[in-house]
């Protein structure tokens, strides 16, 4: 079953196009790799499927339902890890955890044992008092992936989630939305094609606002005409046709 229809989806800014004619199905419990150069329209793609920009034209299907007109009834379902990490620089990781699940309006009583869920499965402990403007950059960034999986979303976008983060931790973070795969939807962004590689059960390559292919990382390969995934991806981001 289908969890997002994107039909001919276009943004514009004056009379560039930042996205241009983005058509995509995503199946329920996929783990779904956006992939590109810097600018291909990423982000601007996400932030469109979560609510918080416009396209210019085009249609979306999200949870069986029209993902313009309805989102207000889908928004519950969804969830957004940005890339430019949105957690509350003065509020303690546990009072940023907390804040987060009462806003998704869990009870006291189970924001607390939602919070401690997180704080145990992320390694917080040694963090929970600690305000989160001191925290590393990687350890922010683990910290918004929990906030974001607070509400136990049917679909959860992590855009750029290991960023900045160590090997270890990027390690981690795998097993952890290794073992998320098929309880939700996951649409991802990296720039680390090993990433994309270990993760995702299909890849959409983008350039230009434009999809440039869509594949498992074997169809991709094969059409590309090499075994290495990097060279695959190198060829359908500089040669026009493939
Ligand atoms: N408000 C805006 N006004 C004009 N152009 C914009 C605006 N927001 C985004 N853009 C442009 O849209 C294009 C796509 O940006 P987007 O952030 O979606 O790319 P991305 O693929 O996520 O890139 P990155 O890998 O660097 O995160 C860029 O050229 C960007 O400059
Ligand atoms: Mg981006």
């Amino acid at each position: 079953m289908d969890s997002i229809v994107i039909e001919n989806i276009s943004k514009k800014y004056g009379d560039q196009f930042v996205l241009n004619d983005v058509s995509l199905s995503i199946q329920q419990g996929e783990l779904f790799g956006l992939l590109g150069v810097n600018g291909a329209g990423k982000t601007t793609l996400i932030h469109i499927l979560c609510g918080l920009k416009n396209p210019s034209s085009g249609a979306i299907t999200m949870l069986g339902r029209d993902g313009l007109k309805e989102l207000n009834k889908i928004k519950p379902d969804l969830a957004l890890s940005p890339q430019e990490t949105a957690i509350a620089p003065n509020l303690t990781v546990r009072e940023n955890l907390a804040f987060m699940a009462r806003l998704h309006g869990l009870s006291k009583h189970q924001a607390d044992e939602k919070v401690n869920e997180m704080i145990h499965i992320f390694s917080f402990q040694p963090y929970v008092k600690q305000k989160s403007k001191t925290l590393s950059g990687g350890w922010q960034r683990k910290l918004s992936i929990a906030m974001a999986l607070l509400s136990e979303p049917k679909i959860l976008f992590l855009d750029e989630p290991t960023l900045g983060l160590d090997v270890l931790s990027r390690r981690e973070l795998w097993q952890l939305i290794e073992k998320l795969k098929s309880h939700m939807t996951i649409i991802l962004t990296t720039h680390y094609l090993e990433e994309a590689e270990a993760l995702c059960d299909r890849i959409c390559i983008m350039k230009d606002g434009k999809i440039k292919a869509t594949g498992t990382v074997d169809e991709l390969n094969k059409r590309a005409n090499e075994t290495q995934f990097e060279e695959a991806f190198i060829k359908f981001v500089t040669e026009e046709e493939l």
